[in-house]
């Protein structure tokens, strides 16, 4: 029986076969290998749009409820519940399913073959939470079920890229996975064998780059619609600060969805009447009310990337108000995300003490993941491990690769 290897991400999704001994990858979208991991349930012509599709119906402002980030909802109590989608009641694991089907359907039809069965990655650590991590995998394999696979095994992505990267060492060398991704930062230490790898202990930590999203937006962007400004009370000279949470969802891809209720639009119309800064807030009530926060957050995903890759960026606000932006230096990369990719390094040693190597004996760093093209991230983790040599593995698809290889002997 057949076996698709499969990397359901939590930006970017993938699929492949083994073909005389090399990953061959299936083509998800006219000419590309990889898909965005976003839907979006169109109001008007009733569909259910997947990948490019999605980003492109919500950045043309049709109606409708875009999600990305779903992976991050694995094992979640709101996995389960069930909402009103396009007149059917469905839960979240049936939206993962729908995409998990589309990512079988175009396998299929370009393999020739039905796959029954699917190899796929899975973070070492969905969560921190013991009960939460193991909950994500149950929810994950219920996705691929209601997708139509008969079983599913799951390997740790980071592992899979040590089987996609093992051409790089030597034999005997100490090679160290170093996976940041947009949910997850996974770490395999394996030293490469004659015909195999021997792994020696794999570890991970639920940061990624959707968390380097969410702390500039919360730094630079969210301040403009009130994060941090004064409310008057009602009656009285005294302020307070108005409550974090709304701004901290904003903030988040996953959470912006349930943001747009009544509630929330109900609680920023509140704070903007009794705001010491009004247009501030003003700017808040139309976010929630024209629902413009996942534009907010491809801005800020934009302004990160061009920052990190030209020195400057700048995280472009038009949609919000005509003229509204802020600039983004590389400084302030380091400046806000530097906490975060120490968390990130501290992981890749809990992963060496694990195995009870030390730092120095690891000869092959690899970087693999789309953010470890972040020079914060990789300057962090050279740093912990300055005697390795580095090696930059395919950003976007070493996980697939590796997953494509193994798949059909994960069954056996
Ligand atoms: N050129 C780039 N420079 C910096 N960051 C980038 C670049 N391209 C993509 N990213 C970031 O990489 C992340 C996505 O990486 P990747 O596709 O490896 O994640 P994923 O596999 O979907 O997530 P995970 O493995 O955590 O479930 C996003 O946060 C994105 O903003
Ligand atoms: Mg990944």
């Amino acid at each position: 029986m057949a076996v698709l290897g499969v990397d359901f991400g939590t930006s970017n999704s993938a699929a492949g076969i083994a073909r005389d001994g090399a990953a061959h990858l299936i083509q998800l979208e006219t000419g590309d290998m990889t898909m965005p991991t976003a839907v979006f349930f169109d109001f008007d012509s009733k569909k259910m749009l997947i990948g490019s599709a999605a980003g492109a119906a919500l950045l043309a402002g049709e109606e409708g409820r875009y999600m990305r980030a779903l992976k991050s909802l694995l094992g979640a109590p709101l996995m389960r519940e069930k909402r009103n989608l396009l007149g059917e009641k469905l839960d979240f694991i049936d939206v993962v399913s729908r995409f998990l089907a589309r990512v079988k359907a175009a396998a299929e039809a370009q393999a020739g073959t039905q796959f029954e069965r699917a190899l796929s990655g899975r973070p070492v650590r969905f969560h921190a939470d013991d009960a939460r991590n193991a909950q994500a995998e149950v929810d994950l394999r219920e996705a691929y079920l209601r997708a139509g696979f008969e079983d599913v095994a799951f390997m740790y992505e980071p592992e899979a890229a040590a089987l996609a990267n093992r051409s790089v060492l030597a034999e005997g060398d100490l090679g160290l996975i170093v996976d940041i991704g947009g949910g997850t930062s996974d770490f395999t230490l394996f030293r490469n064998g004659v015909d195999a790898i021997d792994i020696l202990a794999s570890h991970g930590v639920r940061l990624g780059g959707t968390d380097f999203d969410r702390v500039l937006s919360l730094e630079t962007v969210m301040p403009l619609l009130g994060r941090g400004s004064e409310i008057r009370h009602a009656f009285g000279g005294e302020t307070h600060t108005a409550p974090a949470t709304i701004f901290n969802d904003l903030a988040t891809w996953q959470k912006i969805p349930f943001l747009y209720a009544p509630e929330s639009r109900r609680l920023a119309k509140d704070l903007a009447q009794y705001a010491v800064e009004p247009e501030k807030f003003g700017r808040l009530v139309s976010v929630l009310v024209d629902e413009l926060g996942h534009d907010i957050a491809f801005a800020v995903e934009a302004g990160k990337i061009a920052a990190n890759k030209e020195g400057a960026g700048k995280i472009d606000l038009a949609v919000v108000e005509r003229g509204l932006g802020v600039s983004l230096e590389a400084d302030q990369l380091e400046a806000v995300l530097g906490a975060m990719t120490r968390q990130m390094a501290q992981a890749a040693l809990v992963t060496l003490e694990q195995a009870q190597v030390a730092p120095q004996a690891v000869t092959h760093l690899v970087f693999v993941g789309g953010s470890s093209l972040m020079q914060v991230t990789r300057g962090a983790l050279a740093e912990v491990f300055p005697e390795a040599a580095v090696h930059h593995g395919s950003a976007l698809t070493a996980i697939v690769d590796g997953l494509s290889l193994a798949a059909e002997g994960a069954f056996s």
